[in-house]
């Protein structure tokens, strides 16, 4: 039994739809975990989604919702999405869940009563979409390298985390353990970051400012910043301290990210390890970015690829081969549907489906579809290398997934796959077939053959574990129990002679791309969530809103607040309103417009102003657009 294995991929933000990228890095997690029970040992994987903080809160008030409505309904977009791509994951953890809660608030007790965390305040730039400061040094042209936007000046008293402290520490310890953060150009990232001073980091927000949160357990008017939350899911998922599980799986514990978070992984991570008294991980495994013809895939450039719908399109095991296959884990890829259906014509339906049911088919023809009982002399004369061919395969295949180097893993098959194809050439068993005198040499050959696509379906498993699980049963073995153990692939002649197949199948048709199905797929991204329509309300609940028709006397910019307008209005009385358009909307562009308020709205502060009311907007990816009659009406009309 080979030691416990624990993988766990980034847990997901709910402010979008599970997209390819996240496929990508949970089918590698499922992948990683199913080569591991090759072994026979013990796996725990571990995936989820991150609910805390600013960006969910402004995803939610996007889509009108709470934040705790949204979050459950985005978070089972993705719950529901894993067993659609056959991921085998041991757990789903909700950065919500109380448990988890409770692990964070314990860990933040223990770093501050231990004297790491301090109190300061700090005026610095903020970036709200990747919710944290950077320093100058950071910015690209003045901009957030990410959101290029220009980061806002915030000046707060906060808490901070002593990392500074930690530098000289972490740098040693990526440095005696090279395979720490691995692909080893990610190590070398982390190392050069590490050669600037690093900063202490600033892990609350004043809950004026955001709610939604986990409370700091020394400070109630804080929350905890969302990457200290969300980190500590790792092990609250275990049941950190005293758990089995984290007794079991901590110790061997791997994470994969993508590139995008090596920092908070390979930096804040193992600090925040460190000063909480808790082992450090062993390895961080970073692959590179999908990107999609080339280009970065995002929502405004409209080219978000569904992984659900190339899933129906072209079979599950198909998308999880071509994923694997066609990116070297640890350097970006560009995805585009025509190198998909390339992949799937060339490597699945020519090589492997071909071979498989021109043996199959072979079997059934000169043998009656029966597994033959081989002659030594005649296995002797004919086995051209092919079970020596099948070790070399099965000892690379193990090697490239052990260290994280799939794709190579696949090519390892590939070549075998290459050699029996050969192997059939060579042999010609059509021609073995015609004389009774070389009958012996043809169930040789045949049974070597059967014997090779055994293996291949034990090999291919973690990948395509449908695929591997058909093949099986088309050799007449028994593929509900562990077939896949790699001791079992080992053993050469391990079908039955005497078996009798049953009648062969095509593992993969060839495909052509879907030109309509492209287009569509090119389309904008949907929104977030499917619009919910609200629960229903009697017209007595709606009669309580007072909409009103008012007029804009003077608007002016709010300092500081990039995208707030201060409004005075009319509606028979005046009265002050911040409005959130300032981005799409310029004060004098308003002045003497009329527009549509909610005015028995209760009062709120925002950046130090009384709002007496809200005005009425659509609101899409390119900001509000105001609501607005199609001719003047008197000042203070209602609508109802
Ligand atoms: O960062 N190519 O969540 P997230 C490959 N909540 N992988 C991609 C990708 C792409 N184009 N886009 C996204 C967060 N990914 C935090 C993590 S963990 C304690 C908190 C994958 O929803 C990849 O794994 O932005 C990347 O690291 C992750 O999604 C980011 O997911």
């Amino acid at each position: 039994m080979s030691a416990p294995f624990y993988i766990t991929t980034p847990i997901y933000y709910v402010n979008a739809r599970p997209h390819l990228g996240h496929a990508y890095t949970t089918i590698v997690a499922d992948v990683a975990t199913r080569f591991h029970t090759m072994g026979g040992g013990d796996a725990y994987f571990l995936t989820g989604t991150d609910e805390h903080g600013d960006k969910v809160v402004r995803a939610a008030q996007k889509e009108n919702l709470s934040p705790r409505v949204y979050v459950d309904t985005i978070s089972q977009l993705f719950r529901d999405l894993w067993p659609e791509l056959n991921i085998s994951n041991s757990d789903f953890i909700r950065t919500t869940d109380p448990a988890h809660m409770a692990v964070v608030e314990m860990v933040l007790q223990r770093i501050y009563d231990a004297g790491d965390i301090y109190f300061a305040e700090y005026e610095g730039m903020y970036c709200f979409g990747c919710e944290r400061f950077y320093t100058e040094r950071e910015l690209v042209d003045g901009k957030c390298p990410d959101h290029e936007t220009e980061p806002e000046v915030i000046r707060e008293s906060n808490y901070f985390f002593k990392m500074s402290r930690y530098q000289d520490w972490l740098i040693d310890h990526i440095r005696q353990n090279p395979e720490f953060i691995r692909p080893k150009r990610y190590m070398n990232e982390a190392l050069a970051f590490l050669k600037e001073p690093l900063e202490d980091l600033c892990i609350s927000r004043p809950k004026a400012r955001l709610k939604w949160g986990i409370t700091l357990p020394f400070d109630h008017n804080y929350v905890t910043y969302v990457w200290f939350d969300a980190l500590l899911n790792y092990v609250s998922a275990l049941g950190y301290p005293d758990g089995d599980l984290f007794k079991t799986f901590w110790p061997v514990a791997q994470h994969i990210v993508a590139k995008d978070i090596l920092k908070p992984h390979g930096i804040y991570w193992p600090i925040m390890l460190k000063a909480a008294g808790i082992p450090i991980y062993q390895h961080l495994n970073v692959h590179g970015y999908w990107n999609v013809e080339q280009s970065k895939m995002s929502k405004s450039l409209g080219n978000v690829v569904e992984p659900l719908e190339l899933k129906n399109v072209y079979g599950l095991d198909a998308f999880r081969f071509f994923l694997i296959r066609d990116m070297s884990f640890g350097l970006d890829s560009s995805f585009s549907e025509d190198s998909l259906v390339q992949r799937i014509n060339s490597d699945l339906a020519n090589d492997l489906g071909n071979l498989f049911s021109r043996v199959l088919s072979m079997v059934h023809k000169y043998l009656d579809g029966i597994v033959p009982r081989v002659d030594p002399p005649a296995e002797q004369e004919c086995g051209f290398g092919l079970e020596s061919d099948a070790d070399s395969a099965i000892d690379a295949f193990e090697d490239y997934m052990a260290s994280f180097q799939f794709h190579n893993a696949l090519q390892a098959i590939w070549k075998f796959i290459g050699q029996m194809n050969k192997y059939v050439d060579v042999t010609a068993p059509w021609e073995l077939a015609k004389k009774k005198s070389t009958r012996k040499q043809l169930e040789a050959v045949l049974s070597n053959l059967l014997e090779g696509l055994r293996v291949i379906s034990g090999l291919i498993y973690p990948v395509m574990p449908d695929t591997a699980a058909s093949m099986q049963k088309h050799l007449g073995l028994d593929c509900t129990g562990r077939f896949y153990l790699l001791e079992r692939i080992r053993t050469w002649k391990s079908i039955p002679p005497g078996t009798q197949l049953p009648k062969s199948v095509v593992l993969f048709p060839r495909v052509e791309p879907d030109e309509n199905r492209k287009a569509s797929a090119a389309r904008p991204e949907a929104d977030a969530i499917n619009p919910v329509i609200k629960d229903e309300i009697t017209i007595e609940e709606f009669a309580k809103i007072d909409l009103r028709v008012a007029t804009v006397v003077k608007a002016e910019a709010i300092p500081r607040a990039k995208k707030l307008l201060k409004l005075e209005v009319d509606l028979g009385q005046k009265r002050v309103i911040v409005a959130g358009i300032a981005e799409k909307y310029t004060p004098e562009e308003l002045v003497g417009k009329q527009v549509i308020i909610v005015a028995n709205l209760k009062p709120t502060k925002l950046m130090g102003v009384v709002s007496s009311g809200m005005l009425i907007a659509a609101v899409d990816d390119e900001g509000p657009t105001l609501a607005i009659l199609d001719k003047p009406v008197e000042p203070g009309t209602t609508l109802s």
